[in-house]
């Protein structure tokens, strides 16, 4: 089915100019960027995004990352997107991260490690939600 997940370039691939890098992969992969923009989230906001995560020992130093330098939020939208979108972001610690992967060619660590997807179509809606209003996606 066609779905949307949410993604995010996060501070680390931002700061050395690999938006447009990440981006290729995405769509050479048959994924629509329908909707982005940069911003620079608060640690509040990071926080909030991420609360999912408020018990986990990485917690403070994932917010205070995501919060330290522009990221760039977008819409992918494409068939099994959500799926698609994490076989080409790699393994969440670059280490594992299969060849090809944007992890295992971009990412620095397991904390910096470049891109955010969705994990599920209901955290993907709400997230897509929590930076979008429907006139910014223009599937
Ligand atoms: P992401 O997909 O954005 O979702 C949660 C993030 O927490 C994850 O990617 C990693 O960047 C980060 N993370 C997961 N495990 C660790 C860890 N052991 N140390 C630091 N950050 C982590």
């Amino acid at each position: 089915a066609i779905e949307r997940t949410l993604s995010i370039i996060k501070p680390d691939a931002t700061r050395r100019n690999l938006t447009g890098k990440i981006n290729a992969k995405f769509e050479d992969a048959g994924l629509r960027i329908i909707a982005q923009k940069r911003i620079q989230l608060t640690k509040a906001q990071a926080g909030v995004f991420y609360a999912v995560h408020k018990e986990r020992p990485f917690y403070d130093e994932l917010c205070e990352f995501m919060a330290s330098e522009p990221v760039v939020v977008q819409v992918l939208e494409g068939e099994n997107a959500i799926t698609k979108n994490r076989e080409v972001m790699g393994a969440t610690n670059p280490a594992d991260a299969a060849e090809g992967t944007i992890r295992a060619e971009f990412a620095e660590s397991v904390g910096e490690n470049s891109v955010h997807g969705s994990d599920a179509p209901d955290t993907a809606k709400d997230e897509i939600g929590f930076f979008f209003s429907q006139l910014e996606i223009v599937g």
